[in-house]
């Protein structure tokens, strides 16, 4: 269902209806001719050209030589782990104006009779963007004392003087690095060594008011040649973090140089959507734009929040650049996805094939490897002002699901309340509830306000409750990774409780919940739904939570040169895990920072954040 409140007249109505017609003649033409010429594509290309017809790669010509003969899916999940995949060396076309050029013709083929019904092209979107309701509460919610605005610009300030301290160190001992290990005052490069604590910390600084660090990093981006790397890139995280940080800090400073950067790096990374689906590979490797030696990105199982985590950056970026394939590349991919065949509506499970475009098992998570695909189809509708009915269709047919299915009612003594996120594997609920999946009351936050969904809002302040009590539960006052629960009216087993350690059973989350993983990454997600609910209810009880958490955060992961990660949030001794990873930066301290900020500062209503919290200017009507 699309929205038909666009502003064409009949005119152009008819005009465009008759170049599409054209179009579409033209470009089956194409494909005939291509299909018919090119005898060396592989088959399981072939097949999946007939199964999913929306795919373009047969145009692009980009991977005309790719080889995916090798590609098997029913190897299943170990595929994915396997880094040392061999697959055969193919070679590509090198030059990004190559890509960009030929994608220009690739344009209009969203305009084909044979794409699902909302498939849109970039224009259109731009063309259908509408004024959505309110996210944020009424300004009269936020009215405050002057000792309340003293207190809360004291919380800011400690804060900001907390992100100084991890800054410092990372200026003193990694500048340039990925990330500086705070006990050691050594440096990690997972991600690609472009200096992602810097690229990440960028729109934090700028919000915070640093602007001398602020300069500083920009200077030092402005060599970094984000078009080629050492390693093999994750397209996910280098989108996220990379992608979405220059971007942001683009948008909030206006700094050219960030959003030329941003062009070279998407540009880079486009040949990594060029699977037989489209979906694109986990793994890329960026120097050459396909791999050599053998190194071929992870087999050919997508993830689905790897996949599905790229819609708003690059949608992004083709609004910012004018450049449409940017989008086209991302609204492909929810095609795929959306069109794929699913045992229950809105349950979209882990692993995908990017050879056939089916999804491979029946594991469901809001957790870690799906989170981010559902954030991701509420905030594209709220960023392109609902211009695209899909993503709204998709978010709420997994919200009703996970509503229906993954909540549950716990048995923790003195708290029978507490509702409980757990997952879905081989058929059966499982009752773990993960720290990652505590983004969740946020998401159902945005999107109650935005689809009028009062049901959302209640889950999901009772489900940030929940993610609360873990940090109130443990001795640290920081909440684990994940634990298991007792679902209400299921007989404990004493043995799962024993699953417990020793060390942790006394102190630690109460009877009611069984194993437990303890360690702690610094993660930002339940800060985030503080910090969401917060502006969404003006409720000022969520601040009082955020504060307990940085204090927390302050007397355990302080170290003498910035942040460390916990190996263990629980017992007598709690030891420290020499991690410091770049969303600290990105979005713990900014959220916190936020959470004690007044309610106009990046105001919900205006941005929407992705999911490294890098904050997007949302489109408004008539943009142009
Ligand atoms: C596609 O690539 C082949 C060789 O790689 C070339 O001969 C052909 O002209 C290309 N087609 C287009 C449309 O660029
Ligand atoms: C795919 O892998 C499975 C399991 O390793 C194997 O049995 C099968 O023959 C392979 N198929 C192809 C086409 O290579
Ligand atoms: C910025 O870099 C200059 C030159 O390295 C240095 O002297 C200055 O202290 C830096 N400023 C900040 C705020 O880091
Ligand atoms: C990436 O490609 C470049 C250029 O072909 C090659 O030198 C490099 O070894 C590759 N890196 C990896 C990790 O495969
Ligand atoms: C738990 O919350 C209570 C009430 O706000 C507070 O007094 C206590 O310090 C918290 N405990 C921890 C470990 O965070
Ligand atoms: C790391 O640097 C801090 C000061 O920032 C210092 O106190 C600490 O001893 C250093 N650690 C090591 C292992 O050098």
């Amino acid at each position: 269902m699309m929205n038909h409140n666009n502003k064409f007249s009949w005119r152009l109505n008819a005009r465009l209806r008759i170049t599409i017609f054209l179009l579409s003649i033209f470009l089956l033409l194409t494909y005939h001719i291509f299909n018919t010429v090119d005898k060396n594509k592989p088959e399981q290309a072939s097949n999946s050209l007939d199964s999913i017809d929306t795919d373009t790669t047969n145009i692009i010509n980009i991977t005309d030589n790719l080889d995916t003969t090798n590609i098997n899916d029913s190897t299943g999940i170990t595929d994915i782990i396997d880094n040392n995949y061999k697959g055969k060396i193919g070679k590509i076309k090198e030059t990004n104006n190559d890509i960009i050029e030929t994608d220009k013709a690739v344009d209009t083929s969203n305009t084909q009779s044979t794409v699902p019904a909302d498939n849109v092209d970039f224009l259109n979107v731009i063309n259908k963007v509408s004024y959505l309701p309110k996210i944020q509460s009424d300004p009269m919610n936020f009215v405050e004392t002057p000792e309340e605005k003293a207190l809360r610009e004291s919380r800011r300030e400690s804060v900001k003087q907390g992100f100084l301290h991890a800054w410092n160190g990372y200026v003193e001992y990694a500048w340039g690095s990925d990330e500086v290990l705070p006990l050691t005052n050594t440096t990690s490069n997972s991600f690609n060594g472009w200096g992602a604590t810097m690229v990440d910390a960028l729109d934090t600084m700028w919000i915070m008011g640093l602007t001398d660090e602020f300069k500083n990093a920009t200077d030092y981006i402005a060599n970094v040649d984000f078009t080629s790397s050492q390693n093999v890139i994750s397209v996910f995280e280098t989108t996220i973090r990379y992608l979405g940080g220059l971007l942001s800090a683009h948008e909030l400073s206006g700094d050219e140089m960030l959003l030329q950067k941003a062009k070279e790096l998407g540009e880079a990374m486009i040949p990594a959507f060029n699977s037989p689906t489209g979906i694109p590979y986990n793994t890329w490797n960026l120097t050459k734009g396909l791999t050599e030696n053998g190194y071929r990105p992870y087999a050919s199982m997508g993830i689905l929040s790897q996949a599905g985590t790229l819609l708003l950056e690059y949608t992004k970026l083709a609004q910012l650049t004018g450049i449409s394939t940017f989008f086209d590349k991302v609204q492909h991919v929810t095609d795929v996805l959306d069109k794929a065949k699913k045992k229950i509506p809105g349950f979209y499970p882990l692993y995908i094939s990017q050879t056939t475009g089916k999804f491979m098992n029946d594991e469901i998570n809001f957790g870690g490897m799906g989170d981010s695909f559902y954030e991701y189809l509420i905030k594209e509708y709220i960023y392109i002002g609902g211009a695209i009915d899909q993503y709204r269709r998709m978010y709420e047919e997994s919200i009703d699901s996970m509503s229906k299915y993954l909540v549950k009612e716990g048995q923790v003594i003195n708290y029978p309340d507490l509702l409980f996120l757990g997952s879905y594997s081989s058929g059966t609920f499982v009752p773990k509830m993960e720290h990652l999946a505590c983004f969740v009351p946020g998401m159902l936050a945005i999107g109650s306000k935005t689809l009028d969904r009062p049901q959302d809002l209640e889950l999901a302040i009772k489900l940030a409750e929940t993610c609360y009590w873990a940090y109130n539960s443990t001795t640290t006052g920081i909440g684990p990774e994940d634990f298991s629960f007792f679902v209400k009216g299921e007989l404990i087993d004493p043995k799962k409780l024993k699953l417990l350690t020793p060390e942790w059973n006394d102190k630690l989350l109460p009877y009611g919940v069984y194993e437990m993983n303890g360690i702690y990454l610094l993660r930002p997600e339940t800060i985030e739904s503080l910090f969401v609910l917060y502006r969404v209810t003006g409720d000022k009880s969520y601040q009082e939570k955020g504060w307990q958490i940085w204090q927390a955060i302050e007397t355990w992961c302080n170290t003498p040169t910035a942040y460390s990660g916990l190996l263990n949030v629980a017992g007598t001794n709690i030891v420290q895990n020499n991690n410091m990873e770049s969303f600290f930066f990105a979005e713990t301290l900014k959220y916190l920072y936020l959470l004690f900020s007044t309610p106009d500062v990046i105001s919900l209503d205006t941005y929407v954040f992705n999911t490294e919290s890098h904050p997007f200017l949302r489109m408004l009507p008539n943009y142009n």
